[in-house]
């Protein structure tokens, strides 16, 4: 594994960490610590032994945003140049699950990665929020299309619109949190829910997030012709004979995640 200037990642059996380390800056998501996260989530999508990948942040904060003193000075002609987000789309392309482990604030960019996450488990002192339209700017990082497909426009709306920060009761009662839990559990909880998922057998792990991707971009004859696709190509894996002979032979399986 690379080394990285701004997160630390860690192993821990099937399941990888990746902490978000720019205490300084409350996480902000500058250039450099896009590039460590893009290259360390690239890095563990493709090896084996990683079933699920868990992001995480500081107690106080999970992200506070893009970083604001990276990009105030640019024009619009610099920020259409450099793609400033875009290799975010990178991460958002990881084929394992990922969850995100939310303690603190989750603002702007913050939140924006935590919703290109599959799953969001919170503490009860975590703060989300899209205070663009403040800074006289627009979530640019997807925020405005992962917010409405995850909690629907109207929701959505009052909190890319008016700014206002929702604590983790309401997030999770808007279904944009899964669950949440006391501040000490939090990684444990994370852990232990990242460990059952990475357990499964991988090909159906990925086979199952692609198909549920699709659902948030494709007409539903398509989708549906899509799960059957991913859904049939199993069948040919060594986990799905694995998983029903078990089944059969009333024992345990044991995947070998392929
Ligand atoms: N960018 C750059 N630096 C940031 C930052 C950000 N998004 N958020 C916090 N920091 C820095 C602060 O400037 C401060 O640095 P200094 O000590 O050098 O001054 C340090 O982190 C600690 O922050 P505060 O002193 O402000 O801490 P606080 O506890 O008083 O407040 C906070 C915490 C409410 C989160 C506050 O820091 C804040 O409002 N941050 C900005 C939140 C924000 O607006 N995020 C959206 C960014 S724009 C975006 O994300 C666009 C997009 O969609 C892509």
């Amino acid at each position: 594994m690379t080394n990285f200037e701004t997160i630390r990642v860690e192993r821990r059996d099937r399941v990888a960490w990746i902490h978000l380390d720019r205490p300084e800056a409350l996480n902000a998501l500058n250039e450099r610590l896009m590039r460590d996260v893009v290259a360390a989530a690239g890095e563990l999508d493709a090896d084996d032994g990683v079933g699920a990948i868990v992001v995480t942040g500081s107690e106080r904060a999970f992200a506070a945003g893009a970083d604001i003193k990276e990009m105030a000075s640019k024009s619009t002609a610099e920020m259409r140049a450099d793609d400033h987000f875009g290799e975010w789309l990178k991460f958002a392309a990881v084929r394992k699950p990922v969850i995100a482990a939310v303690s603190g604030y989750a603002l702007g960019g913050g939140l924006e990665l935590a919703l290109m996450c599959d799953i969001i488990v919170a503490t009860d002192s975590a703060k989300f929020g899209f205070p663009e339209v403040g800074l006289g700017v627009i979530p640019g990082i997807g925020g405005t299309q992962r917010l409405v497909r995850a909690i629907g426009y109207p929701k959505a709306a009052e909190i890319i619109l008016t700014g206002r920060r929702i604590d983790a009761e309401e997030a999770e009662r808007a279904g944009l949190v899964s669950r949440v839990v006391e501040a000490s559990r939090l990684l444990d909880e994370a852990q232990e829910l990242a460990a059952g998922i990475a357990a499964k057998p991988l090909p159906a792990l990925v086979a199952a997030k692609a198909a549920m991707d699709a659902a948030l971009e494709l007409p539903l004859a398509e989708g549906l012709a899509l799960e059957t696709e991913h859904f049939t190509a199993l069948f040919d894996t060594e986990d799905q004979q694995e998983g029903m002979a078990a089944f059969a032979e009333k024992r345990e399986p044991r995947f070998r995640h392929r």
